[in-house]
């Protein structure tokens, strides 16, 4: 037995249903739950978008009564955790279903715990800090990238101290994950575009972390195909849902993985810039690929040229310097593909933020499982190279 297999790995993922109009049944699994009434978090531009409504109707044709929240920002902050909690228990809730992006899901995953153990959501921040189960948590993610509904990751905004802090239990791992792709139909070419690239780099640095293995690498590699072979014609072709389909199942894949294996210094980075200067997650994200991919591939250069491969390139007869390249390129290049155009420079990042920005990056859990180790210094280096 290699000495990869003799390791100890564990893999955990909520139940999962997948598919065209899943959202409909999300009453069924409520009930399955006892539910008495349910807290319905979400964010006013979901609520726009319809995809409430559906949740709520289906609620509704099973006689679930429910509480409605959606005071959720892009980047959810620890008030309105706390608030959402108060909700909960003055309202006399039992079951959480959220429904959206990123941000009322991990929204609601804070209020869970909030209501579990009657403390503020600032006392639970880093790995494994859980200790009482949180109510039944029902996600339906409406964005093809985050991955929230899958993963073992909160992220929450403090916005006194301008950063944002991780908390990774397996605990907040939702119930149930009601993955529908008709959901993402309402996205822009841009959150579409920021969000794929997310999910992108959710596959690659789940593929290179240190805590990578063989229950997780089928998953991200299949992630990297279907994104990167379906993105940019995704883009192109936002109505069709056959594609969209695609692009959700490689999000899937994705959170899958990194839930498991964990991400690197892009997430460790871009959770910095989020938190100071409150951008959007997919955003940093894409700003920042290449130039980590760039900066870490020396240290795992076989990993990474199955990378390239995954993406086409064709790594005959090429020296790693030469694969790195082409990988920086590519990447350079779906980016433009799908319309990304975004620095950190143009989205107001200038080199006097640098240091506080890569004093955060050191103290976020993905900078533990990147695959080179990196120094503050090195994150200076690679955050003034993406400006
Ligand atoms: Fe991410």
């Amino acid at each position: 037995m290699s000495h990869d297999l003799s390791q100890l790995r564990k893999f955990v993922s909520p139940e999962i249903i997948f598919g065209a109009g899943c959202r409909h049944n999300v009453a069924n699994y409520a009930k399955t739950f006892g539910a008495r009434k349910v807290l319905l978090v979400s964010d006013p531009g979901v609520v726009a978008a319809g995809w409430v409504g559906d949740v709520e109707a289906s609620l509704q044709a099973q006689d679930i009564d429910y509480s409605l929240y959606t005071q959720v920002s892009p980047n959810p902050r620890v008030e309105e955790v706390m608030l959402g909690a108060e909700v909960y228990r003055n309202e006399g809730c039992n079951v959480i279903v959220a429904v959206g992006g990123g941000s009322p899901m991990d929204c609601a995953k804070g209020i869970g715990i909030v209501v579990a153990h009657g403390r503020s959501i600032l006392e639970f921040e880093g790995v494994d800090t859980i200790r009482v189960p949180s109510p039944p948590l029902i996600l339906i993610p409406t964005t093809a990238g985050t991955s929230a509904d899958v993963s073992q990751f909160v992220i929450i905004s403090n916005q006194v101290e301008r950063m944002k802090f991780s908390i990774v239990s397996k605990a907040v791992v939702p119930d149930v994950s009601l993955i529908d792709p008709e959901t993402t139909l309402t996205m822009d070419p841009f959150l579409s575009a920021c969000t794929g690239i997310d999910a992108l780099v959710h596959a690659i640095e789940a593929f290179v972390s240190t805590g990578h293995g063989p229950l997780t690498d089928p998953h991200a590699l299949e992630a990297m195909r279907l994104i990167n072979g379906n993105l940019v014609e995704m883009i192109a072709n936002p109505a069709d849902i056959v594609l969209r389909e695609k692009i959700m199942l490689g999000s899937m894949q994705a959170g899958l993985a990194f839930s498991n294996a964990i991400l690197g210094a892009v997430h460790a980075m871009s959770h910095s810039l989020g938190g100071f200067l409150d951008l959007p997650h997919g955003l940093c994200n894409a700003a920042l690929v290449e130039h980590v991919v760039a900066f870490n591939y020396n240290a795992a250069p076989e990993r990474f040229k199955v990378i390239a491969e995954t993406f086409g390139i064709d790594c005959r007869g090429l020296s790693h310097n030469q694969i790195r390249q082409r990988l920086v390129e590519h990447l350079i290049a779906l980016k433009r593909a799908v319309g990304f155009h975004e620095t950190l420079g143009r989205q107001g990042v200038g080199i006097s933020d640098i240091p506080f920005l890569s004093r955060h990056a050191m103290e976020d859990p993905c900078i533990l499982t990147n695959p080179r180790e990196s120094s503050q210094r090195d994150v200076e280096v690679v955050y003034g190279e993406a400006l």
